[in-house]
């Protein structure tokens, strides 16, 4: 039996024109909910996209990643709202006010956005961190981004799977969203902290988003159905 919808992959339409994106939302169409539209896609496409991937009864995740001055995020994300995006990321490195900005400009908005922070990039490893000045482990550093977002009313985390359990006891009641998926086998590419979907998802993970190892795949509707069997096998918490 082939899988059926399950809301916990969020596939990452990692796509230079909106084309081949829209093709595999279709392919996918009744599988999976969630679609990420990031920055190359975005700002090839802009909003006609999001507005293509909404017509379709679709959940949109904008990965735009926003860290500026309070006020420009707070504007940026009331730019946003007409879009009807469903979840938007913001860097939880943009302090404590940005993020309380974000979290009251996305609350104004009817029917706004969630907004996610982002902690810790699942590219980066300790090197990586520490060259940005950053002291302790990817692990520490999540953990504390996560506590100072949550401080500012965000509720919902990006984070590696290697974090997630540690986060997850630190804030039962997060929303918890982990990149870096990888079947077994699959290339790691620029990832640092991976790990595979039913790994993540024994971790605590709310929602899985997979990019290459889907849309890089030959056959790409194949892949994410291979993805979703592999999560069938660990019940939604
Ligand atoms: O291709 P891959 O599966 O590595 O794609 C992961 C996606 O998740 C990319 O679109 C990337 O921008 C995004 N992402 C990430 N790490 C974060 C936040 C978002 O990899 N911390």
């Amino acid at each position: 039996m082939e899988p059926g919808l399950d809301p916990r992959l969020i596939v990452a339409l990692d796509f230079p024109e909106a084309a081949p994106a829209l093709d595999l939302a279709d392919r996918l169409a009744g599988r999976c909910q969630w679609f990420k539209v990031g920055l190359e896609l975005y700002l090839a496409e802009g909003n006609a996209v999001l507005h293509e991937l909404r017509r379709r009864g679709l959940s949109v995740f904008l990965d735009l990643k926003l860290h500026d001055i309070p006020n420009t995020v707070s504007r940026a994300v009331r730019s946003v709202a007409e879009t009807g995006v469903g979840l938007l990321t913001v860097h939880a490195s943009g302090g404590p006010a940005m993020l309380a900005a974000a979290t009251e400009a996305a609350e104004a908005i009817p029917h706004g956005p969630r907004l996610l922070a982002v902690t810790v990039l699942t590219s980066m490893d300790q090197a990586q961190l520490a060259a940005t000045g950053v002291v302790g482990s990817p692990e520490e550093q999540v953990l504390r981004l996560a506590e100072m977002a949550a401080g500012a009313g965000i509720s919902g985390f990006v984070a590696s799977a290697e974090e997630t359990a540690a986060l997850r006891q630190k804030l039962p009641s997060a929303t918890l969203v982990i990149p870096g998926i990888r079947p077994a086998g699959a290339a790691t590419s620029d990832q640092r902290r991976t790990a595979t979907p039913a790994a993540a998802l024994a971790a605590g993970a709310d929602y899985l988003v997979v990019g290459r190892p889907i849309t890089q795949a030959a056959d790409p509707a194949a892949a994410a159905l291979a993805i979703l069997e592999e999560m069938r096998g660990v019940p939604a918490r």
